[in-house]
């Protein structure tokens, strides 16, 4: 008998319930068949979009090593090929199917390959619906609701031979103790809450992760003592609005707690990504500035600097609420370095509105931003409005965006001249093994000569400070 499709749907994605979302603990289980599955196989990730799709990669390894897989750097040496992917905009969606569609050879020539694909675009209904009618060459489609169902979903597609398609629509429950392989053995990521409920009105993640939810305080304190038992070096508290964290969980000040808590604990570097502007409480800023393992960066979205659009963008505050955080921290936290998201081209966004962005940078001298131009995500209530600005204008508007941003990174990079630096220490360079490279605490990219091990925090001095990084040498101690 064939197997049904479940298919994700647009109405159901956007639903929020009031339950509560369960935690469940008890151990990830694999049945004997399906344990053995991945013997002697060899399995291919690549990964798109942000950290939360990151860390779910390394949930997926976690899971394939747990059946036997092993991974590989090699499209041509897998069994199994997962590309999971990110909706955000429609050029990450565009590499996406580009990619899809190379590995159609590779699929011609090794019929049992499993092509698979996970994350934010097998969320999107129509999406899935291209790809069952284009895109022949997958074999299975799972969504970030059921990642705990991969086992029996690659049994269905390897031994089956079936088309499997598996995506939730709504969101479950808190899956803890799921395995993962973590990429990197001195930074992790550890997810304090999924989801989003901030339906901004261009963006497509409250569709494709669902509602908000909060893991529970002792898991992530949990988490985190195990990582610096392990030797961590750094932590990044990881989710889409982290200052709500805790709210579903009746907590009044969730994020300040838990960052505290987090800080305790005692690992050297404390990240969090990406706290939303007008959730930012003094609370959490007096954290932030009472510890000193808490890093000085701190990423605070602007997405604009109108008023008017931020209104249509359904962002909740206006530029007086954001610079008054934006003050608030700075004041706080000495020697922050700050950086931001922005979209530019929102529908209508008239050159005024686009000069109050620009107005914004220059208040906030930003160390650097991501920036973008508007794409339209069908389902979203953005993608309605009918939109009267050329594209040709608002490439202009990114360039002289970008050039402003460079500008002011660049300045705030002088300040780092000749200092003196600390640097975690990621990797050495693949060409020169006596060049690494490694971030301040304020979020800098350093490159530097010295003797040096990959997971340390050294001292550097910086030679030469440039607009997107510092250049610098080990000061031997
Ligand atoms: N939760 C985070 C960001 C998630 S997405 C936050 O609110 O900051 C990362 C960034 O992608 C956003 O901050 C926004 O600047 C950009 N983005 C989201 N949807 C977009 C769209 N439809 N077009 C262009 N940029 C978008
Ligand atoms: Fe998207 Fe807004 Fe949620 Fe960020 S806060 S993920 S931009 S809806
Ligand atoms: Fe992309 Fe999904 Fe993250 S849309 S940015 S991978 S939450």
């Amino acid at each position: 008998m064939k197997n049904e499709y479940i298919l994700p749907n647009k109405e159901a994605a956007r639903r929020r319930t009031k339950e509560e979302s369960q935690v469940k603990r008890e151990l990830f289980a694999l049945s004997s068949d399906i344990k053995d599955l991945g013997i002697g196989k060899n399995y291919f990730i690549r990964t798109y979009g942000c950290q939360a799709n990151f860390h779910d990669s390394e949930v997926i390894a976690g899971i394939l090593e747990d059946m036997g897989f092993k991974s590989t750097d090699h499209l041509e040496e897998a069994d199994v090929i997962l590309l999971n992917t990110c909706a955000i905009r429609q050029n990450a969606e565009e590499k996406v199917l580009g990619e899809l569609g190379n590995l159609k050879k590779l699929k011609r020539a090794n019929p049992d390959l499993i092509i698979a694909m996970s994350g934010c675009m097998a969320q999107e209904e129509g999406m899935v619906k291209t790809i069952l009618m284009k895109y022949p060459q997958v074999d299975l489609v799972f969504g970030t609701h059921n990642i705990y169902n991969l086992p029996k979903l690659l049994y269905q597609a390897m031994l089956a031979k079936e088309k499997t398609i598996e995506v939730f629509s709504k969101e479950g429950d808190i899956v803890e103790s799921l395995p993962y392989k973590r990429d990197n053995r001195h930074k992790a990521w550890v997810n304090i809450s999924y989801g989003c409920d901030k339906f901004c009105s261009y963006c497509i993640v409250p569709y494709t992760r669902g509602k908000e939810r909060s893991r529970h305080m002792e898991d992530i304190l949990d988490e985190v003592k195990e990582l610096k038992e392990a030797g961590y070096k750094e932590v990044t508290l990881l989710g889409q609005n982290v200052n709500s964290y805790g709210l579903d969980l009746k907590m009044e000040h969730g994020f300040a707690d838990l960052l505290e808590e987090v800080a305790k604990i005692g690992i050297p570097r404390v990240r969090f990504m990406t706290p939303y502007p007008s959730n930012f409480d003094d609370e959490a800023i007096e954290v932030c500035s009472h510890y000193k393992n808490i890093m000085p960066t701190i990423h605070l979205p602007l997405q604009s600097g109108s008023d008017k659009i931020l209104f249509k963008m359904n962002r909740r505050y206006d530029s007086e609420a954001y610079r008054t955080v934006f003050d608030k921290i700075k004041a706080k936290i000495e020697g922050c370095a700050f950086t931001t998201d922005i979209i530019v081209g929102f529908p209508n966004e008239s050159d005024e509105d686009f000069k109050k962005t620009l107005e914004m940078v220059d208040y906030c001298k930003y160390d650097n931003a991501y920036t973008f131009i508007y794409s339209k995500r069908e389902g979203t209530p953005a993608a309605a409005i009918e939109d009267h600005i050329p594209m040709h204008v608002k490439e202009e508007r990114l360039q002289i965006l970008n050039a402003k941003i460079a500008h002011y990174a660049n300045l705030n990079n002088q300040r780092f001249q000749d200092q003196i630096v600390e640097v975690l220490v990621d990797g050495a360079s693949k060409r020169d093994k006596n060049v690494f490279s490694g971030y301040t605490p304020e979020s800098k990219l350093v490159n530097f000569t010295g003797d040096c091990k990959v997971g340390e925090i050294r001292k550097v001095q910086i030679t030469k400070a440039k607009s997107f990084s510092l250049d610098g040498k080990v000061i031997e101690e």
